[in-house]
C-alpha cells in the first residue's frame, strides 16, 4: 500500500504527457504571498482529528483496513444519493461503466465531422484531412440543446494538445539514453517536418457537431449545418479591455485585434446563451525562442513558464518565436467565446477575464441576472479567480447577451483560515495595481494578471483546476489535482497537505446563493487519496469502499438532480493501484465525502470532459490520451483502444454513456 504514497517525483519512468506537465507545470510563482505557515491546520484540526482517528482506527486493526471498508458497502448505499453498482478499481486496456449502463464510443480522433471529410487514414494522415476531421485529446465536452429536446443538440469538445508519439507512424522510436550518469530507455521523437507541424495545429483547437439519439443510441449528424473545426489557425477577434493595445499588436497584426487559433484548450464552458468557451490554458508550451532578460515582455511571460519550447512550431512559424513576435505570445491564455450557431462566426478571445492557464470557464446566471463566470488557474501555487459581468443576461434575447463577457470585474481569491473567501478586484488603480507598479492601464493590468494576482495578495493553491458552480445549492466546487511541492512550513488552510500528492476538493459556499459575492464561506469537500493509509490524510467518509477514493481531481460537473461528478488526471498503477476515471461524490448530509466509481478509463488515459445532457439521462465523456504509458510509440502503445485493430492507432474519443432501458444517470 506504501506505493500509493509515492509521489510524482518519485516516479522512474515518466510518459512524454508526464515530461510535458511538468514542464508546463513549473511553479513560476515567486511572490512572498503570505502561504500562513504559521496557522497551519488549526482550521482543520478538529475535522482531521475525526477523520485521521478513524482511518489510524482501521490501519490498526490486525484486518486488513479494506476489510472494514467492504463491510460499509451497505452504508454507502444508503448514504449516498447515487444507487449504482460501483465499479472495480484497477488498470487494464478497456474502459469500464457500472453495470446497466452502456458507454459508447461517439467520436473518435480523425472521424468525420462532415458528410464529405475524408476517411481516417492513419498512414496518410495530412493537415487538410484533420482539418475536416474529430481533432486530438478531446479534453472539455459540452452539450447544447438545438430545439429544446433532450436527444438532440450540439456537442462542442475541445482538443486540448497532440501526442506526436503515439499520433504519427513511423516517428517516435525508443532509444537508450545516458542522463546523469545513469542509462535509460526514453520514447525519442523524431524529426518534425512542417508538414507534421501542421497537422499538429489542425488537430487543435475545437470541433462543434450536431448529434442525435437515433434509436436510444446517439449519432453524429455529418451534414448539420452547424458542423464546424476550429484550429490554432482560424481567425479570432480579441475583444474587451486589451483589444487593440499595443502590447497585442504583432509583425502579422498592426491592429492587435486579429489572431489566428486557439491553443491548449482544456475545460470550458457553455453558458446560459448557447456559446461555447474554451479556456486557453498551457499555451506557453508552444512558444519558442528567447527574450533578453531586460525585455519589457519577459518578465511577465517568464511567471507563465514561456517561451516553454515543448512544440517545435516556432521553427516553422516565426509567430511562435518570442524573439522574432515578442506580442504574439500576449494573444494567447485567454478564454475564447464561439458562437456555435453561426459557423462562420469570428470567435472572441474575452480578454476582460484575465490572461492566465486557464483551466476551464464554466459560468452561471446569478440572481441579480449578471453572470459569474469561475476559472482556475492551472499551476502549482497559483490562483482561483471569477469574473462577474457588468451587464445581465436577456433569456428573451440571444444577441443581446454576445458581448457581456467584455466589461464586468475580475476577482481573485483569497482563502482565509477562519473560513472566509474574499474576492478581491483586479481593477487598474486600486490598491497596488498602478502606473508606478507597471500597470499602466487594464490592459496592463489583464495581460499580466498572474503578476497582478501576486500583488494582492492572493492564496497560493495546489493547481487549480475546474470550478463548478452549483445552480441548486449556491455553492462552487473547486478541483485542485495536487502540488507535491508543497512544504510544510507553506501548508495552509486551504491547502492543508504539504507534499499533497493526491489534491483536494474545496467547496465556496457563496453569501446567501449570491454568485456575485465578494465576500463568502468555504470548506473542504475532500482531501484525496487512499483513506487506508493514515498519512495520506485523505477524508473520504469512511463508508467509501476500495474502488470508491481518488486522487488528482481534475474536471467535474453537476447534474439535473445538483449531484457532483468528479473525473481525475494522473490516477495509475504505481501512484494509486487505479486508473482515473469518474467519481460520483455525494456532497450532502450524512453521506458527504461518500465517493462510488461509476467509470473508469484505458491504461495511459486521462478522464475529461464529463458533461451532461438536459435531462441527466446522458454523459459525455472524453477519454484523453489513451495508450500513453510506458514507453508508448505509434507502433507499441499501451492499448489500442477504442478499435482494437492492429491497424489502427490509439485514439482518443468521446465516449457517450446511457442507462439501459433509458432513466436519468446514476
Ligand atoms: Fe489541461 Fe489542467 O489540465
Ligand atoms: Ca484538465
Ligand atoms: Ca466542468
Amino acid at each position: 500500500m506504501d506505493k500509493h504514497l509515492g509521489s510524482t517525483e518519485e516516479t522512474e519512468f515518466k510518459t512524454l504527457t508526464e515530461q510535458r506537465e511538468e514542464l508546463e507545470d513549473i511553479g513560476q510563482n515567486c511572490s512572498n504571498n503570505p502561504t500562513m505557515g504559521d496557522i497551519i491546520n488549526r482550521r482543520f484540526s478538529r475535522r482531521s482529528f475525526l477523520g485521521g482517528s478513524l482511518a489510524v482506527a482501521a490501519i490498526s486493526t490486525t484486518v486488513s483496513p479494506f476489510a472494514l471498508l467492504s463491510a460499509d458497502e451497505a452504508r454507502a448505499e444508503s448514504t449516498s444519493r447515487f444507487d449504482f453498482k460501483e465499479i472495480e478499481a484497477g488498470v487494464d486496456e478497456k474502459h469500464h461503466v457500472a453495470e446497466g449502463y452502456d458507454a459508447d464510443i461517439l467520436l473518435r480522433w480523425g472521424d468525420k465531422i462532415f458528410a464529405d471529410s475524408p476517411d481516417f487514414d492513419p498512414l496518410k494522415q495530412t493537415a487538410e484531412a484533420q482539418g475536416r476531421q474529430f481533432g486530438y485529446n478531446n479534453d472539455y465536452v459540452g452539450f447544447i440543446p438545438l430545439d429544446g429536446s433532450p436527444d438532440h443538440g450540439l456537442l462542442v469538445v475541445n482538443h486540448e494538445y497532440t501526442n506526436a508519439e503515439i499520433m504519427f507512424p513511423n516517428f517516435a522510436r525508443v532509444e537508450k539514453v545516458t542522463e546523469d550518469g545513469k542509462e535509460e530507455d526514453k520514447v525519442v521523437l523524431g524529426e518534425y517536418t512542417k508538414e507534421l507541424v501542421d497537422i499538429e495545429m489542425a488537430a487543435h483547437g475545437g470541433t462543434v457537431i450536431e448529434i442525435r439519439k437515433v434509436d436510444g443510441k446517439w449519432q453524429p449528424v455529418l451534414d448539420g449545418k452547424y458542423n464546424r473545426r476550429i484550429t490554432a489557425n482560424t481567425e479570432m477577434q480579441l475583444s474587451g479591455p486589451v483589444a487593440g493595445h499595443d502590447r497585442v499588436k504583432t509583425v502579422a497584426d498592426p491592429t492587435g485585434k486579429k489572431v489566428f487559433g486557439t491553443i491548449n484548450n482544456c475545460a470550458g464552458g457553455v453558458t446560459a446563451w448557447g456559446t461555447y468557451m474554451m479556456a486557453e490554458e498551457n499555451f506557453n508550451g508552444y512558444f519558442g525562442g528567447e527574450l533578453a532578460e531586460d525585455h519589457p515582455e519577459f518578465k511577465q511571460l517568464k511567471r507563465l513558464g514561456a517561451p516553454g519550447g515543448q512544440y517545435e512550431w516556432s521553427k516553422f512559424y516565426d509567430r511562435f518565436d518570442v524573439s522574432k513576435d515578442p506580442s504574439e505570445a500576449n494573444r494567447f491564455g485567454w478564454v475564447v467565446e464561439v458562437d456555435p450557431l453561426d459557423p462562420t462566426s469570428v470567435p472572441k478571445k474575452r480578454t476582460a477575464v484575465g490572461r492566465f492557464k486557464h483551466e476551464g470557464c464554466e459560468s452561471i446566471v446569478n440572481k441579480d441576472g449578471r453572470v459569474v463566470l469561475y476559472s482556475g488557474d492551472d499551476e502549482r501555487y497559483d490562483y482561483v479567480y471569477k469574473f462577474v459581468t457588468k451587464g445581465t443576461y436577456n433569456p428573451n434575447d440571444r444577441a443581446a447577451n454576445m458581448d457581456l463577457f467584455d466589461e464586468g470585474t475580475l476577482y481573485v481569491a483569497k482563502f482565509d483560515e477562519d473560513g472566509t473567501v474574499t474576492w478581491m478586484p483586479i481593477i487598474h488603480g486600486e490598491g497596488p495595481l498602478t502606473a508606478e507598479n507597471g500597470f499602466a492601464s487594464q490592459a496592463d493590468v489583464l495581460i499580466n494578471t498572474r503578476l497582478a494576482a501576486d500583488a494582492l495578495g492572493a492564496t497560493k493553491m495546489d493547481r487549480p483546476e475546474d470550478i463548478q458552480p452549483n445552480a441548486k445549492t449556491g455553492k462552487v466546487y473547486v478541483m485542485l489535482t495536487n502540488n507535491t511541492k508543497r512544504k510544510e512550513e507553506e501548508a495552509d488552510a486551504a491547502n492543508p497537505r504539504a507534499k499533497n500528492a493526491f489534491g483536494h476538493i474545496v467547496e465556496i459556499s457563496e453569501t446567501d446563493g449570491d454568485f456575485a459575492s465578494t465576500k463568502s464561506k468555504w470548506d473542504i469537500l475532500l482531501k484525496c487519496g487512499d483513506p487506508s493509509v493514515a498519512e495520506v490524510g485523505a477524508s473520504f467518509s469512511t463508508a467509501t469502499t476500495k474502488n470508491g477514493w481518488f486522487g488528482m481531481p481534475d474536471n467535474c460537473a453537476i447534474d439535473a438532480d445538483g449531484r457532483l461528478w468528479v473525473s481525475t488526471d494522473g490516477n495509475n498503477e504505481k501512484e494509486t493501484g487505479r486508473t482515473d476515471g469518474v467519481w460520483a461524490v455525494e456532497t450532502e448530509g450524512e453521506g458527504r465525502g461518500t465517493s462510488k466509481l461509476f467509470f473508469r478509463v484505458p491504461v495511459g488515459a486521462e478522464m475529461c470532459g464529463p458533461s451532461f445532457n438536459l435531462t441527466s439521462d446522458t454523459f459525455f465523456l472524453a477519454v484523453q490520451h489513451p495508450g500513453d504509458a510506458g514507453l508508448a510509440t505509434y507502433e507499441k502503445p499501451a492499448t489500442r483502444w477504442p478499435d482494437f485493430r492492429d491497424d489502427m492507432p490509439v485514439r482518443p474519443a468521446v465516449v457517450a454513456v446511457t442507462k439501459q432501458g433509458g432513466g436519468k444517470i446514476g
